[in-house]
């Protein structure tokens, strides 16, 4: 089984001779409670690269509400036994320090991707979020890193900032690994009472829903308007959004003249799911 690393140290020297050989070192950044979502990217990394690291660590940086970094599940002896197959090089499983030192003074801020959504909801999230994967990049000497769609808008973040600080890691998106019942796979969905867990699902339905009248050619205000409504009558809290967005730059659209994609986020039992599908 891989070795635990919790020291950059260490790290390093695992990574020097892969450096001088020139060596493909992907890179699976995650923050554990591990699932077969967070798999396929070490599946997908162990296909293209010569080393595989995948990183755990609950960044307390990218939570805005710290009732929410309190209850993120931790599950690291789970963790550790799930990657076993897949005969990776290490998990880089990060003390406290080694990420942010007493003094760290610096933010990394991607503008523009960052405004709407996740950005607009989550104040501080994907400034916690390209910082602390900056870190992991450079720690980690990645030359590849491997994302969810699952996180289109992360995923969009990372990219920007890979090319615009010239990192040198090619950003692989995977494809959303979902539940028998459509439901993505997320760790907070370990936060989910049974009953909450059997009304979950509805939020991807009413967003192929929403897929399927769009692709009749109907309106998206009136389909929005209508699973909104299903949504809350089902049980689900607060919808933050239920958008449609150009796939390339997230600017908000009403059809599909161009590629699209259909995200939403919404409040079911204290608990927040996202969700995104192609339309
Ligand atoms: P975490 O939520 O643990 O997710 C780690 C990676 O797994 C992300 O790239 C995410 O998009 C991907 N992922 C999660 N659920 C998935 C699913 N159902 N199918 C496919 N991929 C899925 O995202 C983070 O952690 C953090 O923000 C992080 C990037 C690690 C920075 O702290």
């Amino acid at each position: 089984t891989a070795p635990i690393l919790r020291h950059l140290d260490e790290l390093r020297a695992m990574t020097a001779p892969w450096l001088r050989a020139g060596a493909r070192i992907g890179v699976v950044p995650t923050m554990g409670a591990l699932h077969d979502g967070h798999l396929s990217l070490v599946a997908a990394a162990k296909k293209t690269c010569d080393h595989v690291i995948l990183t755990i660590f609950v960044n307390p940086k990218q939570f805005n509400n710290p009732e929410d970094l309190a209850n993120y599940p931790r599950t690291e002896t789970d963790d550790a036994r799930k990657v076993a197959r897949f005969d990776i090089d290490a998990l880089w499983v990060p003390d406290g320090d080694q990420v942010y030192p007493d003094g760290f003074a610096t933010t990394v801020s991607v503008s523009g991707l960052t405004d709407v959504m996740d950005g607009a909801h989550r104040p501080g999230h994907f400034d916690g979020v390209a910082t602390v994967v900056t870190k992991l990049f450079t720690q980690t000497s990645a030359t590849d890193a491997f994302f969810g769609e699952k996180d289109f808008q992360q995923l969009l973040v990372v990219r920007r900032l890979a090319a615009d600080l010239d990192l040198g890691v090619t950003v692989h998106g995977c494809p959303t690994i979902r539940d028998i019942d459509g439901l993505a796979l997320s760790s907070r969905n370990l936060l989910l009472s049974d009953r909450a867990r059997t009304t979950a699902p509805r939020l991807h339905e009413e967003m192929e829903e929403i897929a399927a009248g769009l692709s009749r050619g109907e309106a998206f205000a009136p389909l929005r308007e209508a699973a909104t409504t299903r949504l809350l009558k089902a049980g689900f809290t607060k919808v933050d959004y239920l958008d449609l967005r150009a796939q390339s730059d997230l600017r908000s659209v009403s059809d599909t003249a161009q590629p699209a994609r259909l995200f939403a986020a919404a409040h079911l039992a204290g608990v927040r799911l996202i969700d995104n599908i192609a339309v």
